[in-house]
């Protein structure tokens, strides 16, 4: 057997799978945002390693086998969030996660000190509010004395594995996301650590997603039940893992994946092309390749937010029940996305979300309808993109959130016109995150062989050609909302 541990931003969620890729048992444990202020989004480190413990003592309490059987633990996690640690290896303050908009004058500041060209040379991204370097530059600003006892960052499921293992180390996929990576040389990058005065030292040790980086503490043993021989990889960003969960391992393959947050996300073998920022460009949790991507900020969320806000005793199945009744453009009524700001493609943490053309005869059907179309619109932008760099999209794999309603997986061909296909059994990032331990196991000659055997497509969307020239033209119309409004900000 190996584990999966995805470190998701509301759950943390736990996979032990066979050889097959059966997932033979799963623990899900939620800890909750620390929403202090509009923007802001933090979580205490100390809770992920909390929940993470409860959910494997459950797991292995329920285990019929020998627990030695568990031959390796690999590690899926959200990324970008900044947690800071002093000589001691002790946390200084919460975890200032990727959802957090705060950092708007540090993004500036990079631009300012490193330069825009020269930042998207090294770092093949732009400097976006939810990357780590900005936050580490927000705390250095605004909380000196915290900063000043820092000796070194990580981030989320850096952390939990160290708290595991007892070993500091980063791998790419996610160190990728800091915006201090050298992406193509692989490397921390010293000419940006120079420029803004920070020292090579905060930067753990890089490893590749699949090194067998340790084995699990004595102390993490007993408190859990696994095993000490158990071997612990590195693993990888959810992105990363949530792609190699889906089999996305070949140049021209396209990821759609929504949970909080959503992303379009496309394999990459060529880490030379130029997208001038406007999509993320990362190193995959597969040796080598990379991967680009559009991130939607609040995908799931959306529909979270507003089926709490107004019908908080349904369940998500009851929610959205009758949405299928209503033609494809929710009669007339509209919704962009934007509660906490947006990334692909406007890059803007002041936009927020809006309903346009409400009418009396709206039911909340329409309203449920409109939420997931104008989810699928926000990622649509990225397909867009895309598209218009001269990637054939013609196929897509829809995993999370969106791949949970057929409703919404026929809107996604739709909308994207393209197909979608939708896997038999769909885990996510943690089936990735098991991949990487049963690879870094010896299990198979690659990972490409791995996701061979453990994912399979059960069933495909095709585009209704009607609801296709529907949606051409609404996207339009939604994508002119957000210049309309953009001066109505928080
Ligand atoms: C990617 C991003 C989100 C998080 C969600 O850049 O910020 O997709 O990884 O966990």
């Amino acid at each position: 057997y190996v584990m999966g541990i995805d470190l998701g931003t509301s759950a943390v969620k736990i996979l032990l799978v066979d050889q097959n890729g059966e997932v033979c048992q799963e623990v899900s444990k939620s800890y909750p945002l620390i929403i202090e202020k509009s923007g802001y989004s933090e979580q205490n480190p100390e809770e992920w390693v909390v929940r993470t413990a409860e959910g494997l003592a459950e797991l292995i309490k329920g285990f019929q086998g020998n627990v030695k059987d568990i031959e390796g633990i690999s590690f899926s996690g959200q990324m970008h969030g900044l947690v800071l640690l002093d000589r001691q290896l002790q946390v200084l303050r919460n975890a200032i996660l990727w959802n957090d908009t705060r950092t708007t004058k540090q993004c500036r500041e990079i631009y300012e000190i490193v330069g825009r060209e020269r930042l998207l040379e090294i770092t093949k991204n732009p400097a976006l509010e939810g990357f780590t370097l900005p936050k580490i530059l927000w705390v250095k600003e605004n909380e000196p004395e915290i900063f000043k006892q820092a000796s070194v960052f990580m981030l989320p499921k850096d952390y939990l594995r160290y708290r595991m293992t007892g070993q500091i180390q980063m791998e790419y996929s996610d160190a990728a996301g800091a915006l201090l990576l050298h992406v193509a040389k692989r490397e921390w990058s010293k000419e940006i650590l120079d420029l803004l005065g920070l020292s090579p030292e905060l930067c753990p040790p890089l490893v590749e997603s699949h090194a067998n980086v340790g084995t699990i503490s004595s102390d993490f043993a007993k408190k859990t039940g696994l095993s000490e021989a158990t071997k612990v990889f590195a693993g990888g960003a959810d992105n990363a893992c949530g792609t190699l969960g889906a089999g996305i391992l070949a140049e021209g393959k396209t990821l759609c994946s929504i949970g909080t947050s959503g992303v379009i996300l496309s394999y990459e073998k060529r880490n030379d092309l130029d997208f001038d920022g406007k999509v993320h460009y990362f190193n995959h949790s597969e040796e080598n390749s990379y991967y680009t991507m559009g991130v939607t900020l609040a995908a799931g969320y959306s529909l979270s937010w507003f089926k709490d806000t107004f019908a908080k005793e349904e369940a998500f199945d009851q929610f959205l029940q009758g949405i299928e009744t209503v033609a494809a453009g929710a009669n007339g009524l509209l919704f962009t996305p934007y509660l906490v700001g947006e990334r692909t493609p406007h890059a803007d943490s002041n936009i927020r979300a809006s309903f346009i053309g409400i009418d009396a005869s709206h039911e909340k059907k329409h309203f449920a309808r409109s939420v997931l179309e104008g989810i699928t619109f926000s990622l649509n932008e990225t397909v867009e993109i895309f598209r218009n760099n001269g990637k054939k999209i013609d196929s897509i794999v829809s995993i999370g959130g969106g791949a949970k309603n057929e409703t919404w997986l026929q809107m996604q061909a739709d909308i994207f016109d393209a197909k979608i296909e939708k896997l038999t059994s769909e885990q996510g990032p943690g089936m990735g995150a098991a991949m990487l331990a049963a690879y870094g196991c010896g299990w198979f000659s690659s990972l490409k062989e791995c996701a061979e055997q453990f994912t399979h497509i059960d069933k495909t969307y095709h585009p209704n050609k009607e609801n296709v020239e529907t949606y051409k033209k609404l996207f339009k119309i939604y994508q002119q909302v957000y210049t309309n409004t953009k001066e109505l900000n928080v």
